[in-house]
């Protein structure tokens, strides 16, 4: 089903039922309650760039250094509370930083970390809750599973952040715990994500 179809399906089904917000949260999947979120995300002039094959080497090594903190950050404190054994091969922190490295040796510029990195990656440390550690990985790996697919031949270098040996067996396992309970911490790791993105815009 597209977008418009599944739109159009629950507002006739939510309203026909006369269902309350919270009955419909129970019958909404995560990605519909994230939608809005990843809708603003896809559309930021950094990713449209990218899309367009406008980013300059420079400007990705930039985004790699901001996501190598978020992912070394994030893949270490859902290691911690053992998240990642269920999803052997979805690493990325070691990939990305291969990627940096490639690009270093081609640009001689440097960068440091931007502010809404380190809060993210200081929100991150202080998280305890594995079903909130695991929204953040939903949106991170889900991410890279997806999109990451759209954008791996449009970024400058070899892009090994977004080869996966097993896609799709990785999605089906992310699925199995990608329960709509996430969806409040979801959108607040989009909204961490779409920060750092705005900022390279
Ligand atoms: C140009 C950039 C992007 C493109 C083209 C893109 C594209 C896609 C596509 C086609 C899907 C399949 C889901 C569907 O059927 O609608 C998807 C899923 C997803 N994307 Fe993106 N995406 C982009 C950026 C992002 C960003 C920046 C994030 C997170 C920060 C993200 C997080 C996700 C997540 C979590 C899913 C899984 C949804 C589900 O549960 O099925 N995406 N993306």
């Amino acid at each position: 089903m597209d977008r418009q179809v599944r739109q159009e399906f629950h507002k006739l089904f939510y309203v026909s039922a006369n269902l309350t917000p919270t009955t419909k949260f129970y019958y909404m999947t995560l990605r519909e309650l994230t939608q809005a979120k990843h809708d603003i995300a896809d559309k930021l002039p950094f990713l449209n760039d990218v899309f367009e094959k406008k980013v300059t080497k420079e400007r990705y090594l930039n985004y790699l250094v901001q996501m190598e903190s978020v992912y070394r950050t994030l893949e270490r404190k859902a290691n911690e509370y053992g998240i990642l054994k269920n999803f052997p091969g979805i690493e990325r922190t070691n990939r990305i930083e291969e990627d940096m490295l490639e690009l270093t040796e081609e640009v001689s510029a440097s960068f440091s970390l931007f502010e809404e990195t380190k809060v993210y990656c200081d929100y991150l440390n202080n998280l305890s809750d594995p079903k909130k550690i695991m929204a953040h990985v939903y949106v991170r790996h889900m991410g890279d599973l997806f999109g990451g697919q759209t954008l791996k031949n449009r970024v400058p270098g070899l892009a090994r952040w977004f080869q996966f040996d097993n896609t799709r067996e990785l999605i089906m396992k992310i699925r199995t715990v990608a329960t709509p309970d996430l969806a409040d911490e979801a959108n607040v790791a989009f909204d961490y994500s779409i920060n750092i993105l705005r900022k390279l815009s």
